[in-house]
This record gives C-alpha cells, structure tokens and sequence, in this order.
C-alpha cells in the first residue's frame, strides 16, 4: 500500500520557561487528534521533546493534505488554550498565521512527511531535536548514508551499493523552495561542500539510487523567514526509513554519539553540542544543551507498533556524559567568539540596536595626531 507518514511539531508553551509542555496540554492535544482520526488517519502517536510537541500520523491521503494538516493545525489550537489557562511560557508560540489556509507549511509548524509503498517490514525512526535548527541533521545523514566508514551497509548491503540522492534546501531564499540534487558518492565533495554551513544548506530528503524509494525527510522550514523575524529556533523533525535498501537502524543511530556542535541553546543564539536524549525529556543546562529524541516504529498497513527508545540504552548514558563536558567546556568562554552564533544568526535585534549606538560613538582620529604618528614612525 501506499502509506503516507506525516509528522507536524510545534512549540505551543511550556513550563517553567522553555523546559517542556504540561501534561494536560499534550493530551488536549491527543484527545483532539483522536477525535479527528476517524475515517482520516491510519493510526497517530503524540510525544513531545523539550517544549515541542509533535503529532505523528499514518493515512492514505498523501503529504501535504488539508485534512490532515488541518488535524495537527487545530489539536495545536486546542493544546495552545489549555497552555494559555495555564499562563505556559510562549503559549501557541508557533502558530504564526490567524487562521488555518489548507497547508500548516509556512503557518509555523514544522512539516516533515513521504509516501512511501509500504514494505512488509517497514521499521523507521523519528527524530524531534529542541533548541536547534534544521542543519543539525546535516552531519548524521551525511555519515549514515554517505560515509562507509560510519556505515559497512554501503560496502556491505547490495542494495546500498549504488548509493543515495541527497536533495539539499537554499534555506536562506525566502522566495519559494532553492533546492539542488546531489548523488553520492559521485558527489561527495560538492555535497560536503554545502553541508558544512548548516544555517544555510539543509537537507531536506534523501532517496535510494538503487530503488528509487524515499529514505528520509526533515523539516526545513525556517520561522524566521516566515515571520520576518527571528520567533525562536526552528527545532526540527525527521524521519528515517531503515534495514534493506537503506542504513541499518544502528547506523543511522550511530553518528548522534558525536554530540555535535549545532546552532541554538540558550534563546537560541549559541553553539552548543547536541545531546541525544530519552523520549519526552525536558531541557535544562543552560536552555539546552540542545537535545534530540528518538522514537523508532515498526508500521503494517499504516497501524503504528512503538515507539521503542533507542537512546533509552545506557550506551548513550556514557555519551550523554561527554556531551555534557563539551557544553560546560563552550560555556566557559561565555560570549566570545566561536560560543555565540554570528549576528546574523541571532534571535534578538537588541544586539543590532546596540551597536548602531555604539557605531554612531566611533570616530575617526583627528588628522594631526595621523601624521604625528607617522613622522614618529619614519623618524625610527
Ligand atoms: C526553542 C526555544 C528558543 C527560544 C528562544 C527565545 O525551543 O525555546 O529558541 O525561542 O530562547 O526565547 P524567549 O522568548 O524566552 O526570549
Ligand atoms: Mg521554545
Ligand atoms: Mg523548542
């Protein structure tokens, strides 16, 4: 059959600060999807990650439906008036538009969906990360569908043999969707080349040369270009199909052991590394560290069996320790340089305001003293 898989997130308010959403309000959101869900959906599963809550959806209808959209669209709303009667930081924070226009993309919510012809094992992951944006999916997709040495499966698995297609966003184009086709490993360099500036080239999808089948989809959508200004980190989903034509589940897992340095933490404006983290965790340290989630499924004929957590194990205890110490080890140079995002990546315009005062205080040398120090300088 052909299933379609559609995961929309949104920030909607939380508690204690940008920590995580209350309880009441993700089962308004459940109970509202689980009204809807008749006649709609195959199947639905609700969880949350730091302050995101993400409505996970199998049906038949394909990506982008209305119908669908418009589930996750009002369980946000019913989830945003709970968070509201709760006085939750940033109630309905993500919800840019007024009213519902047919497609949640570019209303706010973060998007990540496929169709895909469903296997007669079709066991996939979804990734939710907070306090990030779309890039920190960059590095792991790119080891775990392009490298051998992360992943035997390209040397190993016929079927990966061929490699894969990477398509890659222009996530700085505000007009429409830039996007370019690379094909690894023909194209490793080049794809490398853009991956390495995560704030601009995102990768949307990766698909397998040797079928044709989609692999994996995340979420690109960038708030800022749909509100014009910085609302807060795009915190982005992911989902990754597994075994067969594409990397084993422990290779697509594998890469998160880096806890790499990503985009966002504290309000959202600094590099951090990214701990990978049990389903349904808070942040903490410093609005961060940033953290990801994953809940892997198995799905027959679109009914969901999960999730399992893979970074439940205690594997990812001992890396959730190093991780840690390479935050701490950032946090200790404070502002400087490398610790904060450049200015054009910050979430406050305050900064902006500030130095156009300060420059408005600089001021040339008068010319005397300019020549003063130059007779000085020949005279030696
Ligand atoms: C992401 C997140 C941050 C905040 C940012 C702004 O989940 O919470 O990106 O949006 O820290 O925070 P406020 O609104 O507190 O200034
Ligand atoms: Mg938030
Ligand atoms: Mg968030």
């Amino acid at each position: 059959m052909n299933l379609t898989i559609t995961v929309i997130k949104a920030d909607i308010g939380s508690i204690g600060g940008h920590l995580v959403p209350s309880t009441p309000l993700v089962t308004a959101v459940e109970e509202h999807v689980r009204g809807a869900a008749a006649g709609l959906l195959l199947d639905f599963h609700v969880g949350h990650t730091g302050d995101d809550v993400a409505i996970l959806m199998t049906h038949t209808r394909g990506t982008g439906d209305p119908y669908v959209h418009r589930v996750a669209w009002d369980a946000f709303l019913a989830g945003t008036a709970v968070a509201k009667g709760e006085g939750l930081y940033g109630a309905g924070q993500d919800l840019l538009k007024e009213s519902f226009s047919g497609n949640v993309r570019g209303m706010g919510p973060a998007v990540a969906e496929m169709t895909v012809a469903e296997r007669a094992a079709e066991p996939f992951l979804l990734f939710a990360a907070d306090k990030t944006d779309p890039g920190a999916f960059n590095l792991p997709l790119y080891l775990a569908f392009a490298d051998p040495m992360n992943t035997p499966g390209l040397l190993l698995a016929p079927k990966m043999a061929k490699g894969f297609r990477f398509v890659v966003m222009d996530v700085a184009h505000v007009e429409g969707d830039r996007i370019i086709e690379l094909q690894t490993p023909e194209d490793l360099y080049d794809l490398a080349a853009l991956l390495r500036d995560p704030e601009r080239y995102v990768v949307e999808s990766v698909w397998s040369r040797a079928t044709g089948d989609q692999a994996a989809v995340v979420a690109t959508s960038r708030l800022h270009n749909i509100a014009g200004k910085y609302t807060g980190k795009d915190d982005p989903v992911m989902l990754v199909r597994c075994q067969m034509q594409f990397p084993a589940t422990g290779e697509v897992l594998a890469p998160f052991q880096i806890g790499h340095f990503v985009a966002g933490g504290m309000r959202g404006s600094h590099n951090m590394p990214l701990m990978p983290v049990t389903l349904g965790s808070p942040v903490s340290y410093f609005d961060g560290p940033p953290i990801v989630t994953c809940g892997a499924y198995s799905v027959r004929n679109g009914v969901l069996t999960g999730p399992v957590d893979p970074f439940a194990h205690p594997f990812w205890d001992a890396v959730r320790t190093r991780v840690a110490e390479k935050a701490v080890e950032m946090r200790r140079q404070g502002f400087f340089g490398a610790a904060m995002l450049p200015m054009s990546e910050l979430e406050y315009t305050g900064i902006m305001e500030k130095l156009a005062e300060l420059d408005r205080r600089f001021r040339l040398r008068p010319e005397e003293r300019h020549q003063e120090q130059a007779s000085v300088v020949t005279a030696h």
